[in-house]
Formats: C-alpha cells, structure tokens, sequence
C-alpha cells in the first residue's frame, strides 16, 4: 500500500476543530495556504474570536466560525449540515497536565465525550479522514526503556497522568474504530513533542488564559514584566547543563506536519482505511538553559531565574524519532529553536497580553450570533469610545463623555435595509456620483449600473456598505491608543469596477485626544487599473444623541 502524494486539495473544507487555539490558528493558515477552506468550531474555553479575526485577515480569507462545544451533539451536528466537511482536524481538547491532574473528569468528559460525538457526526456523514492532536505525553517517561531515547513510534506507551490518559484512550478508540471498519477510516495520529514561537507574522500566538504551563510563554511573560521571574525545575540532570532535555518544535512547522498527513489521507487508495500514528518533533533535544540563552539572546534582555527542586513526573530526556514521518508524510522541521525565540519575541512585544484587551468589547449584532457580525468597541468603559460593525466596516457609534455623537443603528438589520442611507459606512470604490455610470481608464470604456437619478452612486452595486469586511485587528499600542483594522477583498468579480482590490481600513482612536483618524489603503492585486476613492458615510449630532435635529453642532475637517 502506497501513498501517491498530491498537491492541490480542489477546495476542500476542513473542519478544524479547536482552530482558535494555538496550533489550530498556526495551521489553519497553512490550509489556507495550501488551497483548502477551513470552517472552525471551538467553545473559546481556552481562547478568544480575536485570533480568528486575526486569521481572517492573514489569510485574506471569510473563515466561517462557530462557537460550539465539541460535546454538544445537536450544535455541532449543524456544522455538517452548513458545510461539506471532507476531513477533520481535532484540535479542541483540554491540555494541561497539572490541571488533569486535580480536575481528571472534567478531561475526561471534554476530551473523550468531545472526540466520540465529533467521530458519531462524521460516521454519520460519511466523512472519513481524520487527522488527531495527540502528545508525545501518551508515551511517559520513555527513558524506563533501555533504547527508546529517541523516542520512536513503536515505544510502549504508558501516560502518567490524566491528560495523557484521554489522549491514549482516543488513540484506542481510532484504532478499535478502524479494526472495526477498516475500509471507512483513514486516520492520522499526530503525537506532538514541544511546539513553540509564534506566526512570523506577530498576528498569531499561544496566549495561555491564566499561569503558562510551558517553559517559552512563561519566559515571554517575564520578559514583557507580567511575571517576576523564570522558575528552572532542576538543574541536577545528568545532561550537558544539569537542566532537562525536550524536543522543540517551531509552531509552524508543525502546523506543516498536519497539512502533510493530511495530504498523504487525501492521497491514500480509496479502496484502504488506514490508522496510523507519526512523531511530529525536530529528533534534537535542548535542554532548559539553551532555551533560555535562546530566548534572553532573541529578547535582548538578560530574564531573572531562579532554579528550584524537581518537578514531579519531570524525566531527563523526551526527545523524537521523526524518522517516520520524514519518511512517509515527506515532512521534517525547516526551524531552529532560534526562530522559535525571535518570532515568540515578535508577539510577545507586539501583544504583550495577547489577544485580550482591556478597553475592548464585542457584542453580536445579529440574532444568529454570527461571528463576523459582531460590533466591537474600542477605548470601551473611557471617555471616548467607538464602535464598529465588520459589515461596511461602518462606525457604528462614537462617543464622547457618554454621548454619542453620530448616528448609527442597534443591529445589522438597520444597516442592511435599503433606507440605511449608507449610515456610519466605508463608500467605495468611488464614493460619490459618477456623472451616468460612465468611466474611461487606460483607453477602455466602463458602464456602471445607474443606482441614482441618472448617475451610478457610492460603487453602485458593489457598494462597500453592504460587504463584510475581514477582521478586525485591534492593537492597543499605547495606553491612550487603540486601533483597529479592517479588510475586504474586493475582486472585479464582486463588482461592475476593473481589477482585483485589497482594501485596509485602518481607525486610530486616541483617547486622551478624543480623536478618530481613519486611513484607508488600496492595492490593486490583479487585473486593469481602476478609480478608488474612498470615504466614511457618518451622520455626525455633535450636540445631542437624542434629540431630532443637529442644531448646536459645529464641524471641522482637515486632510
Ligand atoms: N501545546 C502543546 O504543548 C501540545 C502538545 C501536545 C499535544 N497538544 C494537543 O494539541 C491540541 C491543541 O493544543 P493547543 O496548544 O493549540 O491548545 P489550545 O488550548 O490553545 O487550543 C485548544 C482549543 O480547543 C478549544 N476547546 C477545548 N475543549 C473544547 C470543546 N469541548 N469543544 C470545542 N472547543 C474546545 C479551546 O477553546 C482551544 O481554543 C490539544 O488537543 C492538545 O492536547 C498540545
């Protein structure tokens, strides 16, 4: 049986489950970039919709969201029904140790009960392949064996803990599943080692909820002053340095490794079921301190430590054999630790507290409590706040002292009706009238769809108001100053004008000098020249938010 390795994917959909998190962000961007669509289910138990926002806009992809708990049958049954899952991605599941350890039935219960109602669904909809989170954990400490350092996928296995427990009884359940039907299975059991650092980017990274469990996200915290000092559990070892030995793996590269046996499922004989399991780690072990020196290096800061006894469960060396997964996913880590601690350094000064923002609030706007309908505020609980909708990327209120001073609608609805009057809205391509829909660029001739009097208006039928904008980006810089960025895609396909566009819309608010700015960007990314001029459709009632008229209001502008 041989796997004939395939490129393109066709467009499939992958449901990612647990895609808000850390690794499940990382490869939902490589999916992307790979040529398959992803739809994300994740409770946000252990994360926030900012980072899918975030994707959203890395991706310059609509990636369809919904907060369901894997255990919610009836919920997450209506993802199959949306979508056409061709294949799985199991993220979602609960993965501190420590925790397992004082709240074991609660792992239990999401980690097991999650994946049997997830594996129930896609029996049910005959979706086959399925590619699992599990954890170089499931092995323990494999330092008992005489020969199993590095570790190999043959090592018995033996977790010592509760976490480590769910992971190997879902191994169990993929392999009774596959004895039972081998033909109707193609699983991909993925046992990670130690995945670190963070996108290039600095858009996407871990950002644990609460105390880090792992060596770098602790180390980012103290270096970013949000914890005092790095504890070193042990230095008595018998390694190099006397401070234990890990297999790290860069984030994105093992993000990689998913879409690798992903493709080696898309590409296995139809007539075969498969389950089978793959180290995903680098085969090279680095011990505590060489992190640290790694981190301190790419920090350029010098972290307070303090070693203390050994953790318990803590063994001295839990390095990969990946020589299997080199071997037949053709995949094998492209970085160093030392990416790792520059890109993780990159995030972590860039979102010293991660996605999470004081001074920022979302609400849904519609009553599906669609995701990339939600109206968020900037500079929420200060004296000068505002608000916006991804749908126009309009300003949906603006605050100042209490007051709003534009006008703006409760929900999406109000935006969407035909009398909205492009309320609190980004106008483009071309606001205002183009004299009878007519333009001439670059020697060819344009007709636009007469939407006003005899003239085209505000884009016409392509009108921005109306299009849902990717996003946002919202970045707290400085105490007094929160920003916020959009992005929509906009092909010729999606409108009467030339050329394919990427439009940025970025807002500053200052709190301190109760200012809004708006800058706006546009970058032809294929195809004819095309006119752009883009503005903000805001009602302004300096004077009182609920009085009828505007008497009393002075305005200014400046460019
Ligand atoms: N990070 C590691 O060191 C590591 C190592 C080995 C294996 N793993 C496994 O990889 C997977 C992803 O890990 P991660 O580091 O990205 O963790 P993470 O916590 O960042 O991501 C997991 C996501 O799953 C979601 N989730 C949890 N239970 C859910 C449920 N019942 N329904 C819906 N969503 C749920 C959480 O909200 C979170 O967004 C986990 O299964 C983890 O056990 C992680």
């Amino acid at each position: 049986m041989t796997a004939q390795l395939q490129s393109g994917s066709d467009d499939k959909t992958v449901l990612v489950t647990g895609g808000a998190g850390y690794i499940g962000s990382h490869t939902v961007v490589e999916l992307i970039d790979n040529g398959y669509e992803c739809v994300i289910v994740d409770n946000l138990s252990n994360s926030c919709y900012d980072s899918v926002a975030r994707l959203e806009i890395l991706t310059k992809h609509h990636i369809p969201f919904y907060k369901i708990d894997l255990c919610d049958r009836e919920g997450l049954e209506k993802v199959f029904k949306d979508h056409k899952i061709d294949s799985v991605i199991h993220f979602a599941g609960l993965k501190a140790v420590g925790e397992s350890t004082q709240i074991p039935l609660r792992y239990y219960h999401n980690n097991i009960l999650g994946s049997l109602v997830l594996l129930e669904l896609m029996q049910q909809y005959k979706v086959s392949k399925f590619v699992f989170s599990s954890s170089a954990t499931v092995y323990g400490d494999a330092t008992r064996f005489p020969n199993m350092i590095p570790i190999p996928e043959e090592c018995p296995l033996g977790p010592t803990n509760p976490y480590g427990h769910t992971k190997y009884a879902i191994e169990k359940i993929l392999n009774d599943l596959y004895e039972s039907e081998k033909k109707s299975w193609k699983f991909a059991i993925l046992r990670y080692f130690n995945p670190i650092g963070a996108h290039p980017s600095g858009l996407i990274g871990e950002d644990p909820l609460g105390i880090p469990n792992n060596l770098l996200p602790y180390m980012a915290q103290v270096a970013v002053g949000r914890r005092e000092k790095l504890y070193v559990f042990g230095d008595d070892y018998d390694s190099r340095d006397g401070t234990p030995i890990r297999d790290y793996i860069h984030v994105v590269d093992l993000a990689k490794g998913h879409i690798a046996a992903l493709k080696y499922l898309d590409a296995y004989d139809d007539n075969e079921g498969l389950c089978r399991e793959w180290n995903l780690g680098s085969g090279k072990g680095s011990t505590v301190f060489e992190v640290y020196h790694a981190f301190c290096k790419a920090s350029g800061i010098d972290l307070p430590y303090e070693v203390t006894g050994r953790r318990a469960g803590d063994v001295l060396n839990l390095t990969a054999k990946p020589d299997r997964a080199k071997r037949e996913l053709k995949w094998e880590t492209e970085l160093q630790v030392e990416d790792s601690c520059k890109d993780l350094w990159k995030w972590a000064t860039e979102n010293p507290f991660g996605y999470q923002l004081r001074g920022v609030e979302a609400r849904f706007s519609t009553e599906d409590m669609r995701y990339d309908a939600r109206f968020v505020t900037i500079g929420a609980g200060t004296r000068f706040q505002a608000t916006f909708a991804n749908l126009g990327a309009t300003i949906v209120d603006l605050k100042a002292d209490g007051q709003s001073v534009v006008l703006g609608y409760e929900n999406e609805e109000g935006y969407l009706n035909p009398d909205s009057a492009y309320i609190g809205a980004t106008i483009g391509r071309y606001a205002n009238r183009i004299a009878k829909g007519q333009f001439n660029l670059e020697g060819k001739d344009y007709q636009l769809t007469i939407n006003n009097g005899i003239n085209a208006n505000h884009g016409s039928i392509g009108s921005f108001h109306v299009k849902r904008f990717l996003g946002p980006i919202i970045q707290n810089p400085s105490k007094d100053v929160f920003t916020a960025e959009y992005m929509l895609v906009d092909n010729d396909t999606d409108t009467e004008f030339p050329g394919d566009l990427l439009v940025f819309v970025q807002y500053t608010l200052n709190v301190a000098k109760k200012s809004l700015e708006i800058e706006y960007k546009g970058k032809l990314t294929a195809g004819e020249a095309t006119p752009i001029n883009l503005t903000n459709h805001t009602y302004f009632n300096l004077n009182k938010s609920h009085e009828d008229t505007i008497k009393g209001t002075e305005s200014q502008s400046g460019f």
